[in-house]
């Protein structure tokens, strides 16, 4: 079955997040993050990449340049996620998931590496 609509979406989220926070070095990223806000604007982040939904405008990148992320634990990232969207769905939107997840987790690693040498 594959992504049709948003609670799809939302099954891949809760799934991802479950796992991404047994993760103790990620979990502590997520230090005084309210979920409440948070986890919608994932949902809608994903809505407009895989359901031409419109309505998300924030510039990713640059919601993450005051956490202390470490650049390995990007693949960490890629990998919960793929796990993640293989577990629930197969099709063109899941493979389209997984694919720009990779696309941006590439992009994130490459600036991130720049961003934090310039520090
Ligand atoms: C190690 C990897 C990552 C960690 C630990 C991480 C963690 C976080 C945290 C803590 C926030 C909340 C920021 C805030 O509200 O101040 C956030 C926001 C977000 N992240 Fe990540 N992130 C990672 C990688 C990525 C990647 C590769 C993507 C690409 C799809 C992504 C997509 C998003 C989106 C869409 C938001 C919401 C931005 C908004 O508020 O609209 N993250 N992330």
């Amino acid at each position: 079955m594959d992504i049709t609509n948003k609670q799809d979406i939302e099954k891949i989220i809760d799934l991802f997040y479950e796992r991404l926070l047994q993760i103790d070095e990620i979990k502590s990223v997520f230090n005084g993050i309210n979920f409440q806000s948070h986890l919608p604007n994932i949902v809608s982040f994903w809505s407009f990449v895989l359901l031409d939904e419109q309505g998300y405008t924030t510039n990713v990148f640059e919601k993450h340049i005051h956490l202390p992320i470490k650049p390995e634990m990007f693949e960490v990232w890629l990998k919960v996620f793929v796990d993640s969207v293989d577990e629930l769905f197969t099709g063109e939107k899941a493979e389209l998931a997984k694919q720009r997840a990779t696309i941006l987790t590439f992009t994130f690693k490459s600036k991130w590496e720049k961003v934090k040498k310039s520090d």
